[in-house]
């Protein structure tokens, strides 16, 4: 059994052999005293983005007004939407960013239904996100009261079975709609595989790439995707509340219908006529004015992803996760934490869960520092699940090593009995 010195030793080579090391210091300008693995919830402030808000805020807004509309802005969500498509794998023109996910998702799948006239089941999982969820029955309560939503149930709380999704779907099965990545135990679906299942039955598609894009290589073209939507302010860095995306495959662009008709889905916005002719393309899924100022803020987190390379990234993220698999099997595992993610790379994002029945007061214990050792941020998903998201921009191998060594620490001496068990509203 090795100490915990072989592994220190391990991450320092590990961190000096990184070719993507040099990119932390595009997001952490100085020596910091906390260790940041929530990138997977809130991605880190790229330091770019700072001095362009900036000027955007100085230059473009305060000096320039409306006039900006013409010089900056009309043509700003084309701009991120061509960036986007690069990170996804899809046409620029088959991207729309704005709005919120939820705002996305109910689009899509109100156009799916609207779309697969004579089918009225919709198909999803438990492992989905409570969102997508919550709209799927608002959807059925409001607007199609004929329908049934069946939710396909994990066996084990960390994977669903692609068999199981075969054998739910068949020919009544309007809308399938799965998280590419899960949000709890990173679970990540066969995207190509489920199309292709899914489209044996006519059913149309709708994926949530929330947990996936920049943190997994995303091809929506060569997979054969429908319909996705997603948000860029986790493992893309767009900052809180940053606008969402959605994608629609080319040939489904003038079957599917936006439910929400607002002037800027209309074709011609400035002629300002009182009957509604949809933009053509993805346009046509906006509807009102775009947010400006968080557009802009995301820009600088999609150069550093497009810079950086999403297969380089996932490379050092599952080299990253398997140090990290390595470190709790020894240490962590004897205290009673057990892995709630996927082993194998393949079937996982890149966050990781670990469970414990003590996960809310120990994730407490991380947040505060104690004694000589920084504060390390995690997340906490109930009952039980300590998240901790691997970002390889910025976080480096000695991250992982003291993530693992105070984990250690917390649990060996019981450091956690002296935290209450009371919640914080974001967790
Ligand atoms: C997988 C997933 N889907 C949907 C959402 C909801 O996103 P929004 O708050 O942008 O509507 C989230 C939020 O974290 C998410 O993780």
């Amino acid at each position: 059994m090795q100490e915990f010195q072989f592994f220190t030793e391990k991450a320092l080579s590990f961190d000096k052999l990184d070719p993507l090391a040099s990119f932390r210091s595009r997001f952490i300008a100085e020596k910091e005293e906390m260790i940041y693995l929530d990138g997977n919830s809130l991605g880190r402030m790229p330091l770019e983005t700072e001095i362009k808000m900036k000027s955007v805020i100085s230059q473009q807004w305060a000096k320039g007004l409306i006039s900006s509309w013409n010089d900056h802005w009309f043509d700003l969500p084309q701009k991120i939407a061509a960036k986007l498509a690069k990170i996804l794998g899809a046409h620029p023109d088959e991207i729309f960013v704005g709005d919120s996910t939820s705002v996305n998702f109910y689009k899509l799948a109100f156009g799916a239904l609207k779309m697969q006239q004579g089918k009225n089941n919709i198909l999803t999982d438990n492992l989905n996100f409570p969102s997508d969820i919550y709209l799927l029955q608002g959807i059925i309560s409001q607007s199609f009261p004929e329908h049934r939503l069946q939710i396909v149930q994990s066996k084990d709380g960390i994977a669903v079975e692609q068999e199981d999704i075969a054998h739910a779907l068949n020919e009544k099965t309007a809308l399938l709609t799965l998280s590419h990545v899960a949000f709890k135990s990173a679970f990540m679906y066969n995207m190509s595989e489920i199309n292709e299942l899914a489209h044996q039955k006519n059913t149309v598609v709708l994926w949530d790439l929330s947990h996936a894009v920049g943190s997994v290589p995303i091809r929506l073209n060569a997979d054969g995707a429908d319909l996705a939507v997603g948000c860029t302010y986790k493992y893309l860095n767009g900052g809180p509340g940053a606008p969402a995306f959605l994608y629609v495959r080319r040939d489904l662009q003038d079957k599917i219908v936006n439910p929400i008709w607002g002037w800027f889905g209309h074709r011609k916005p400035f002629d300002f006529s009182l009957d509604y002719l949809p933009a053509t393309q993805s346009s046509q899924f906006a509807a009102g004015t775009p947010h400006i100022l968080s557009l802009s803020a995301l820009e600088p987190g999609l150069d550093i992803i497009l810079e950086a390379g999403i297969n380089n990234l996932w490379e050092k993220s599952r080299m990253q996760s398997d140090f990290l698999f390595e470190m709790t099997k020894q240490f962590l595992e004897p205290l009673g934490f057990s892995i709630a993610s996927p082993i194998e790379a393949e079937h996982r994002g890149s966050h990781i869960s670990l469970r414990h029945n003590e996960g809310w007061r120990i994730s407490k214990a991380m947040i505060d520092p104690h004694q000589d050792t920084k504060s390390i941020i995690p997340d906490f998903r109930p009952p039980d699940v300590i998240r901790l998201g691997i970002a390889p921009l910025y976080n480096s191998f000695t991250d992982i090593y003291e993530c693992v060594k105070r984990l250690h620490e917390i649990v060996k001496h019981e450091y956690y009995l002296s935290y209450d068990q009371t919640k914080s509203i974001v967790t």
